[in-house]
């Protein structure tokens, strides 16, 4: 294998290392913890273990975590006042309302009565706009992104002047981590094109891009012929193709594919990140670093 693994549960282990270090020291020095509420509306098993994975992490590092369960039937204007008392509570540094949430209630209008200053997601128009604008304006960025740029970062690919070519244009991601790699600054400072299903030849871009960050949710879209050797190959894609049954516990277990043909692509990149263990451990690790961002931004040590 020529490419050099990105392992997104090693840089994890590292991150939350470092947060539990700093809570620890807020905690000493000022008497405050971090706290993060995780609000769930419903029953969807995928949401569930979502937040559970969330709850846990913001335990390790010492957060004060509250959940909040709500039935799937709940009213909007009660979840809206569920929101605006965390809003007031200055014990509460980040929010995050698990998606998706009911039909009966407008996501939109939820994600926009959140305070910006506690939106730990990045999802809200005010921190989207303060991504946009770059440099120290970026209060919360997006947690995926984050996750992305810093295992980039970490594991020393060099990003000033580089081709990076973003596969994909969602809200979330792809646009995101557009805005992100042109900004100006150190894991910055990067040529970026983003490609998407109306694109013309979307092979002849990549074949380009020193950076490949691909998050497009189509399990192989991206071939190793697309790949120009010794390229950073970062796969965002979570595609479930089947189930198996997990040699560890016994039970059904998903199996996933990344939007990048790995076993082929490892050959020719020159770093890549598996599917699972890549980027999806980095977004909730991100997740807790916002939070902690948050309550530095509160004590104005950030
Ligand atoms: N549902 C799936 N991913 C996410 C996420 O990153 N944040 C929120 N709030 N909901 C999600």
């Amino acid at each position: 294998m020529a490419a050099q693994l990105i392992k997104g549960t090693e840089i994890r282990e590292e991150i939350l290392e470092e947060i539990t270090a700093e809570v620890q020291g807020i905690k000493e020095k000022h008497g405050v913890v971090p706290g993060l509420v995780t609000i769930l509306v419903g029953e969807n098993p995928a949401s569930l273990s979502y937040v559970s994975l969330k709850i846990k992490t913001a335990e390790r590092v010492g957060f004060k975590e509250v959940q909040d369960n709500q039935p799937a039937d709940i009213p909007a204007e009660d979840l809206l006042a569920l929101i605006d008392k965390y809003n007031n509570d200055n014990t509460i540094d980040g929010i995050l309302v698990q998606l998706p949430l009911p039909d009966h209630v407008d996501e939109k209008k939820v994600l926009n009565a959140i305070d910006p200053d506690k939106d730990v997601d990045g999802f809200h128009p005010v921190n989207v706009g303060r991504l946009m604008i770059g440099g120290k304006e970026v209060k919360f960025p997006p947690c995926t992104p984050a996750g992305i740029q810093e295992m980039i970062v970490r594991a020393g690919v060099p990003t000033e002047g580089a081709e990076v070519v973003v596969v994909g244009r969602s809200n979330i991601v792809g646009k995101p981590i557009a805005n992100m790699m042109l900004q100006k600054g150190p894991g910055a400072n990067s040529t970026v094109t983003v490609v998407h299903t109306r694109t013309r030849d979307m092979a002849a871009h990549c074949k380009r891009a020193d950076i490949l960050i691909v998050a497009a949710g189509v399990p192989d879209l991206v071939k190793p012929e697309w790949i120009k050797p010794g390229a950073c190959v970062i796969d965002v894609g979570v595609n479930r193709v089947g189930e198996k049954i997990s040699a560890k516990t016994g039970k059904k277990v998903a199996i996933l594919k990344g939007d990048v043909d790995f076993e082929a692509a490892k050959e020719i990149a020159g770093y890549i990140t598996p599917v699972p263990g890549g980027v999806g451990p980095m977004t909730i690790t991100m997740l807790m670093r916002n939070t902690l961002q948050s309550c530095k931004f509160k004590l104005g040590i950030a």
